[in-house]
């Protein structure tokens, strides 16, 4: 059992050779440049004062992601518990663990700043029996989404069971849906933040265990609407680049979905209208077809290459 629970992702950051090249694309999928120097590129979202995609000079990898914590005690303890130190030197106090696979997880107590999200309005949609938009027209321009927060991390794990464990006891994740192969086989699990009766994305991290290495799998991030995701979707196809897997509505989780690659194949997710749970939710049991299924839209590359194969 944890007694620290984290409380909010807070970013991810890669490593490539080409600063330029990543801020490029980073821009063109919805991100806006929060800072920059000859080793890191720091990129926010519209909606969040702090970066959430860092980007350092080096071979291309994944290096990691970070995770807040409700506060400084909640940091020791957690040092403490790991027999880690944490890092005073930089101007917000860090503990950087390794998870099972070797990943860097960089803790931080929570930032005020970094919670003000701002108010968005909701977009007004009208419905056959409801009227929510009146004499006003809806005009949508073309240009990049609007990526405004960072909302989950999938990892390739070596193993789920150990991960899950690791993941649960220092920060006390959440199971939303395992996912089993056959009963009994338990192969991954979609988990959420435990925030109490504050509702959360049903999930925050997602730990799969697939065949071959442990790898990073893909980062999501919310953008304002289906709207501002579809029409990202068209600024990212007319500028050539290499999209991965959608559009459409995931069954667990329910999100509208849209999978890009960066320039060096690291998978990025836009989307928009996902399920938030809170902590009193039951974990859910669910199968590999509900995994890679789709309520709609663009079907797994999976199930797309075994359909071709059947013809
Ligand atoms: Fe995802």
């Amino acid at each position: 059992m944890s007694h620290v629970k984290a409380t909010r992702l807070s970013k991810v950051k890669f490593r490539a050779p080409d600063l330029d090249r990543m801020q490029h694309f980073l821009t063109e999928f919805g991100f806006v440049l929060s800072s920059r120097d000859a080793r890191a590129l720091r990129m926010s979202g519209h909606g969040d004062s702090d970066c959430i995609h860092i980007t350092e000079l080096g071979a291309p990898a994944f290096v990691g992601f970070g995770l807040e914590v409700p506060d400084d005690d909640a940091l020791d303890h957690l040092a403490f518990q790991t027999q880690k130190k944490v890092d005073d030197t930089e101007h917000r106090r860090t503990l950087l663990l390794s998870d099972p696979d070797g990943y860097e997880i960089a803790v931080t107590a929570e930032s005020r700043e970094a919670l003000s999200l701002g108010e968005q309005s909701a977009p007004k949609i009208n419905y056959p029996n409801v009227t929510n938009r009146i004499s006003e027209t809806k005009r949508r321009f073309s240009g990049p989404s609007h990526v405004m927060r960072l909302g989950h991390v999938v990892l390739n794990v070596a193993s789920f069971r150990e991960s899950e464990s690791w993941y649960k006891l220092h920060f006390g994740f959440l199971t939303s849906d395992e996912i089993e192969l056959e009963p009994g086989v338990s192969i991954g699990a979609f988990m959420r933040l435990n925030v109490g009766n504050t509702a959360t994305d049903h999930h925050s991290l997602f730990l799969l265990e697939a065949p071959g290495d442990p790898s990073f799998n893909h980062a999501a991030f919310e953008v304002s609407d289906v709207d501002d995701l579809m029409t990202g979707h068209d600024h990212l196809r007319r500028n050539g680049r290499e999209h991965s897997w959608g559009v459409g509505r995931h069954i667990l989780g329910s999100q509208v979905f849209d999978y890009w690659k960066d320039p060096w194949g690291h998978e990025l997710e836009h989307f928009s209208d996902g399920d938030r749970f809170v902590a009193s939710n039951q974990p859910n049991v669910a199968t590999l077809d509900d995994l890679l299924g789709v309520q709609w839209g663009d079907i797994h590359p999976l199930m797309r290459a075994a359909e071709e194969t059947e013809l």
